[in-house]
């Protein structure tokens, strides 16, 4: 029998669960395999091995159906840039050839690592340094190169959508404006997707710096003709068209994550001296990353899952199963962690909430 690890590492999202089941049942049915799982991703390996479970279909059943995951997962986990304190002082070291080596000793022929495109950039490193590693794509915030989905980010615009649609009859209520503030980094995806989707007045997104002249303008101009609301979403990498100042904080992987609602605020201060409007915010948070996946998730996570677990089978290592033109089929690490994956300016969504007068901004 061969022995593969399976892993999530980053931030969690909806799916992951689902992607654990697929790869325990390929492999019981395929008979060749047996799946275990090391809980806090490479944390987990490098400080507690003995921790690390045996993955069977009757430790996986209905799983898929649960948001976050099973292994649980950590941001600190990054082998090349390890946490360590030496004579007192707080230090990053490379782990990488001592976690490839217990790895090995264990008796692990191969590992899944269910990531975003941090984690991909660590699997690449820890491949070109002699692990057998494939990738599965997950996150939110959709942003990953070479696939036009990631595990997670359709439940999560559907939980945006319908924070939305929540805060339209509130909005309308009182006279207001809504300010509603999304993740994805420095992707739109799920703010372009959500506003469309719940028929937001504007959308403000990292692609298209927004000008505060066009959203004071299309504000005034709404409120004249007596529609007495109006909702704004954006995202929180958004930033202003001068520049302007919005605050960030380092994770452990070395990205910049927005500081949650800092950009709405910052909207929402100059909308109100500006107009003289009431206008309320609400920063959604990781409330985008929980809750059971939906349908369209659950399928992605099997036959991303099926599709690792082929690679593993085939020895395909360094590769990644994506989800292109409705088709799963591999691309290499090197290629998924070539590019950052914003939103073409000339991708229909833009188009579209352009001809809607939704993006106000160069
Ligand atoms: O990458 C997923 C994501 O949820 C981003 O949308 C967000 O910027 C970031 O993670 C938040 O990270 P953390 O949970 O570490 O605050």
């Amino acid at each position: 029998m061969k022995k593969l690890l399976l892993l999530t590492s980053g931030g969690d999202c909806p799916g992951l669960n689902g992607v654990i089941r697929a790869v325990v049942k390929a492999a019981e049915h395929d008979g060749n395999w047996q799946v275990y799982g090391s809980r806090r991703a490479y944390c987990g390996v490098l400080e507690k091995p003995n921790d690390i479970i045996h993955l069977t279909s009757e430790v996986v059943a209905g799983i898929h159906v649960r948001g976050g995951t099973i292994l649980e997962t950590v941001n600190k986990g990054n082998p090349t840039a390890f946490p360590a304190e030496i004579a007192g002082e707080q230090v990053f070291i490379d782990r990488s050839d001592e976690l490839i080596s217990i790895i090995k000793q264990l008796g692990f022929d191969a590992v899944i690592n269910i990531g975003g495109d941090g984690s991909h950039r660590v699997s690449q490193h820890l491949f070109e340094h002699g692990l057998n590693i494939v990738g599965v794509p997950k996150t939110i915030d959709n942003d990953l190169y070479g696939t036009d989905y990631t595990i997670g980010f359709q439940t999560a615009v559907d939980t945006a959508t319908e924070a939305i649609d929540r805060l339209i009859p509130t909005a309308q209520s009182h006279n207001r404006v809504i300010v509603t503030e999304v993740m994805g980094r420095d992707a739109g995806w799920i703010c372009l997707h959500s506003a469309i989707a719940a028929g937001a007045e504007v959308a403000l997104i990292p692609e298209i710096p927004y000008d505060i002249e066009a959203i004071k303008a299309k504000l005034t101009s709404r409120f004249d003709k007596g529609h007495g609301f109006a909702n704004i979403v954006i995202s929180e990498g958004a930033k202003p068209v001068a520049g302007g100042v919005v605050s960030k904080q380092s994770n452990e992987l070395g990205y910049e994550n927005p500081v949650l609602g800092g950009i709405a605020e910052q909207l929402a201060s100059q909308i109100r001296v500006a107009l003289d409007l009431d206008v309320r915010v609400t920063v959604l948070g990781h409330i985008q990353r929980g809750g059971t996946p939906n349908a369209f998730d659950r399928v992605l996570a099997a036959e991303f899952g099926v599709q690792a677990f082929e690679l593993v089978k085939q020895g395909q290592f360094g590769f990644i199963p994506v989800s292109k033109d409705g088709e799963i089929k591999p691309i290499s690490l090197k290629e998924a962690t070539s590019e950052y994956r914003v939103i073409p300016l000339e991708h229909s969504l833009i188009t579209s909430a352009r001809a809607m007068g939704m993006c106000l901004g160069e």
